[in-house]
């Protein structure tokens, strides 16, 4: 009985009774608003208009709008057409898609296109990418056929036209709104209004009707923003992507996309959710509507991540997980089959969206940039690639006092401008109480990477580099000095906090690291601005650990080969401390996840300043639900 007591909304026509049955089960009380009624395919009389200059291969630009609506286009040819003919006749037509979903539509049909649109895929972009291949796909009196579905897209046709295309519109109606809207005006009366808990979609189409309705009466802001202190459960990607392309963040996303599983995973996580997205300490639904209003979207500064940094008591530990954004997100292996991992960082609405969706798919206590500690060496003039499976690479490498000499004064703020628009921008883009984290490498591994030009197993260039007199230290101060400059940048951009990444500083002695490494770690974290904590995380610090503290970071982030009480001990109860969970762990069965998340929480014991993360990044090989299973355990095993 999960639901119990909390309103939820379902937008589900044909299987709507199913559905509140369903939600009643868990106790929660359903209020149904059917969002569309079936439209038989046979009656799309645009479409076979359509199709007489398409079968002929008049059609000389096919514009795709939209995924569904693409499905939707050829399932009603198919009514009259074979399969064959209408994919041959797509195959002799030039298409241009305008954004992935359209795409993989073409993808699983074998269908090539003549070029894509780039993000955000808005009218914009679609005429921009018309304009720059007008040699290849000209306009001027030829034939457009667009296809349309929900609203058409007046700027893009208008845009058309003024270029000369003669524009053929192809709406395709496979859904309309249902004869009586009057129960969807209810429902988005009652989302605007702040009075519903939870929301259950079951298809895109839903979320475009819904907004129709919801922008005739005027209330299309206050029923999105209505949505952000609900829980929001969506059936599987699609519709995930249609809320998200509303500027709705999906709480919830079940494992396999079914009814039955979708209420069962609101049932689990509701509570969870609603608890954090409005604030408060308890989630009984009269508790919840009358602290409504005092505890509505707290600044991040009361966020348990930022508290925890500053030693302060929390009633749950935060956790966030190093590499929480990355290859072990299909979205994001989708996202890099489309552009290199170097063209998304520079991206700022990539790194936007990478970010906050990979924020909110585990619903992490914190964000952090996407980006990577190389761009500095690439900023320095030192060249840099990534290619599949090397990793890294740096082309003009460092070995004398003379390479150092060349290094180039830089000024991060400029050459990584692009960082910091994309810190702003996820800062706006993120919900106001999720903390942002920016970062950086700290000195020594960045040194390495640009000594030994890549990867390395044992440093011993680096080591050798080290020892060789001058020349290390004034590559350390010229590091320092743009690191702490592009780390305040980042701060002034809108990161709350920042994480200083020693990867590999494992591979020295303690001695080693009290002499190459720890001055200047010192130094950089010196210069941070006051106000945002410093995080400093190495892996293999097990055995100078007290040194490595001894750089002065107010958090302290270990790896799984120190116990986290033992840690504590050395580094001392007045830092907070970071990790430590084994990365490896996550690809074990969740009863596993579970004993090792126990072990860790036990060993903090409910000490203020524990923030619980992993002791390196995720794995790429990790399973999704494990990543969400881990964040929802450390929230519940450790509510106060
Ligand atoms: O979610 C996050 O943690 C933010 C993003 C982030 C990345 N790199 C993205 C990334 C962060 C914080 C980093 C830091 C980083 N980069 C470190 C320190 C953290 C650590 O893991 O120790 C290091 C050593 C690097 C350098 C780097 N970048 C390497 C060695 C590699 C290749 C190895 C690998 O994991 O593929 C990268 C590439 C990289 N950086 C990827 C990601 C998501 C994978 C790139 C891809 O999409 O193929």
């Amino acid at each position: 009985m999960k639901l119990a007591g909390l309103k939820v909304a379902i937008f589900e026509s044909r299987h709507a009774h199913t559905l509140s049955g369903l939600v009643k089960l868990q106790g929660g009380i359903p209020l149904a608003a059917p969002s569309m009624k079936e439209v038989p395919l046979g009656e799309n009389k645009e479409v076979f208009d359509f199709a007489g200059p398409f079968f002929k291969n008049e059609v000389q630009l096919l514009l795709l709008l939209t995924g569904v609506g693409t499905r939707a286009l050829i399932s009603v040819l198919e009514t009259r057409f074979p399969k064959e003919k209408i994919i041959e006749a797509l195959k002799k037509t030039p298409i241009v898609p305008r954004g992935p979903k359209p795409i993989r539509v073409l993808n699983e049909l074998g269908v090539p296109f003549a070029v894509a649109v780039p993000e955000p895929n808005t009218w914009r972009e679609v005429l921009d990418t018309l304009d720059k291949h007008s040699g290849l796909l000209p306009l001027k009196d030829r034939l457009v056929a667009v296809q349309e579905y929900g609203i058409p897209n007046r700027e893009l046709l208008e845009g058309l036209k003024r270029r000369g295309a003669e524009v053929l519109r192809v709406p395709v109606y496979r859904w309309a709104l249902p004869d009586n809207v009057e129960p969807m005006k209810h429902v988005i009366r009652e989302i605007a209004g702040g009075r519903v808990d939870v929301a259950i979609f079951t298809t895109a189409v839903q979320i475009e009707h819904l907004f129709q309705v919801a922008e005739k009466l005027r209330l299309a802001d206050p029923f999105k923003d209505g949505f952000k202190k609900m829980a929001v459960a969506s059936v599987g990607p699609d519709t995930s992507e249609a809320l998200r392309s509303r500027g709705i963040a999906v709480d919830i996303e079940p494992e396999s996309p079914k009814m039955a599983s979708l209420v069962t995973a609101a049932a689990e996580r509701a509570e969870a959710v609603l608890t954090q997205k409005r604030g408060g300490e308890s989630c009984a639904a009269e508790v919840f509507r009358g602290v409504l209003e005092v505890t509505t979207a707290r600044e991040p500064e009361n966020s348990a991540f930022l508290k925890a940094c500053r030693l302060e008591k929390t009633t749950f530990t935060p956790v966030w997980l190093m590499r929480q954004a990355g290859r072990y997100m299909k979205d994001y292996r989708l996202l890099r089959d489309r552009v290199s991992f170097l063209e998304l960082c520079k991206n700022k609405d990539l790194v936007t969206e990478v970010t906050v969706h990979a924020q909110e798919k585990i619903n992490a206590d914190a964000a952090i940039i996407f980006s990577d500690i190389l761009l500095l060496v690439e900023a320095f003039g030192l060249g840099l690639t990534f290619t599949k499976g090397d990793g890294p690479s740096i082309q003009r490498v460092v070995r004398s006092e003379a390479d150092v000499g060349k290094i180039p004064d830089i000024d991060p703020l400029e050459s990584l401008g692009y960082v910091l628009e994309a810190v702003s921008q996820t800062r706006k883009a993120l919900k106001p109480h999720i903390p942002l984290i920016g970062f950086a490498a700290a000195p020594f591994t960045l040194a390495s990477y640009m000594v030994e030009g890549g990867a390395s197993k044992d440093f011993s260039l680096t080591k050798k580099f080290m020892a060789s007199g001058p020349a290390w230290p004034a590559l350390m101060k010229k590091i320092v000095k743009a690191t702490a400059r592009y780390l305040n940048g980042q701060i002034g951009a809108g990161a709350q906090a920042v994480q200083i990444f020693d990867s590999w500083v494992g591979a020295l002695s303690p001695g080693e690291y009290e002499k190459y490494a720890l001055p200047y770690s010192r130094e950089l974290i010196a210069e941070i601005r006051a106000g945002a904590p410093v995080i400093h995380f190495g892996t293999g610090t097990g055995p100078f650990l007290k040194k490595f503290s001894e750089a002065g970071a107010g958090v302290v982030s270990v790896d799984s080969r120190v116990r986290l009480d033992e840690a504590w001990e050395k580094i001392g109860a007045d830092r907070a401390i970071q990790g430590n969970l084994d990365p490896t762990v996550l690809l074990k069965p969740v009863s596993e996840i579970k004993n090792e998340v126990k072990k860790i929480l036990g060993y903090a014991a409910g000490r203020p300043g524990h923030i619980f993360n992993l002791g390196h990044g995720v794995l790429p090989e990790t399973p999704l639900e494990n990543v969400i299973a881990l964040v929802d355990m450390v929230h519940e095993l450790s509510r106060k």
